[in-house]
Order: C-alpha cells, then structure tokens, then sequence
C-alpha cells in the first residue's frame, strides 16, 4: 500500500499558504525578486506556487544533482547555470525537498560566490529535518516530516518516474519492484 504525505488538496492550501506571505513581502515593493527553481523535482511546485504571486517575478533555473535511485551519491555536480543576472538582487530558491541540506548549502554558496546576490531565501516543499547533516535551515516551508521516508510524485522522482503524480506519496516495495523492472534494474 502506498502512503499519502500530500494530496493535491493539501499542496494547494501550502502554495496558497506560501504565496500569500510573500504577496505580504513584495506586493507594492519596489524590488524585483528573482524565484530559483531546483530543477527538476521544485518545477511543479514553482510552477503553481508563482501563478498565486501577485507581484512582479522573476523565474530562473538551476539544475543540480547528487541522488540515484532512493540514495544520495553525496557528490554534487551543477548540471545547469542561471541564465538571469542576479546581483544585487533578493532571490529565493524554490526546492523540493531538503534531506541532509548539502546540495542547497552547496548551491547558496555557489550562488553567493558566484553573483554576489543581495540576499537569498529558501522556500522548500518538505524539510526532512532530522536528517540535516550541514547548517542549513529553510526560511519557508511546505511540510515538515520528522520520518526518513522516500518521497515520490508532484516533482519528487525515483530514477525520473511519478514527477507528474499530482500529489506526494511514500511507494510500496510492491510499485519499486515494478518500477525496476520499467527501469530493467
Ligand atoms: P540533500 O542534499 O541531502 O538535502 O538532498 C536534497 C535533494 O535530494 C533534493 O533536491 C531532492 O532532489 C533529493 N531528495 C531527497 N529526498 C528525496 C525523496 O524523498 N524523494 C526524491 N528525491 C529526494
Ligand atoms: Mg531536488
């Protein structure tokens, strides 16, 4: 049986949620600020979280990778670059999920090194925060989850599958055996 983290419903009401706080930070602001999506697990959550932003964006996307399969290789390599300037601009980095904290820290550090933005904030779907193994805290979070669960659906993935499930579930042993055999493991 599978278990249901978050259905459609309930990722509605966190974007919701989400988005009516940073309407408060930036509505009739004169700042721009620059939404970094976390290819690819943070796209749907970006996607629906900024059609609820009632104020001038903008979106850029970076890619970064360090997982296979259920496991973290714990090596990160930056597959994709902004294409935005950001200096001096307010960003927030919009993931999908922060595990041991290592990829965002891996990228704010990039980002800070690299384009001397003004500030960034991390706005993430789940923190699996008993996980943490670095100093990392998100500014603005979907759910917490204080299990070591895998997650997939709504951008979150097993070898690239079940992105497009519109809501977020921890799959039988049952669906992995399956979805190996689509994967010929
Ligand atoms: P961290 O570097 O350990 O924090 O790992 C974060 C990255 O691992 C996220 O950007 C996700 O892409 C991936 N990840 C962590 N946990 C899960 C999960 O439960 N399902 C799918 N991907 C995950
Ligand atoms: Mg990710």
């Amino acid at each position: 049986m599978k278990e249901l983290i978050l259905s459609s419903k309930q990722i509605d009401e966190i974007t919701t949620k989400l988005a009516s706080k940073f309407n408060d930070l930036y509505m009739n602001k004169d700042v721009v600020p620059v939404f970094i999506c976390v290819l690819k697990g943070a796209a749907p959550f970006m996607h629906d979280l900024i059609k609820k932003c009632n104020f001038p964006l903008i979106i850029d996307y970076v890619q970064v990778s360090s997982y296979s399969g259920t496991e973290s290789t714990g090596v990160i390599h930056l597959k994709k670059d902004l294409s935005e300037n950001i200096e001096n601009k307010e960003v927030i980095i919009i993931e999908d999920i922060i595990d041991t904290g290592t990829t965002l820290k891996y990228l704010k550090n990039y980002l800070n090194i690299t384009y001397k933005p003004k500030d960034i904030k991390i706005c993430c779907l789940v923190d699996k925060k008993p996980l943490r193994k670095v100093d990392l805290e998100p500014d603005y979070v979907g759910l917490v989850l204080n299990e070591a669960k895998f997650l997939v659906g709504y951008g979150f993935d097993y070898d690239e599958l079940e992105r497009n499930t519109p809501y977020v579930f921890v799959p039988s042993e049952d669906q992995i055996d399956k979805w190996n055999k689509i994967l010929k493991k």
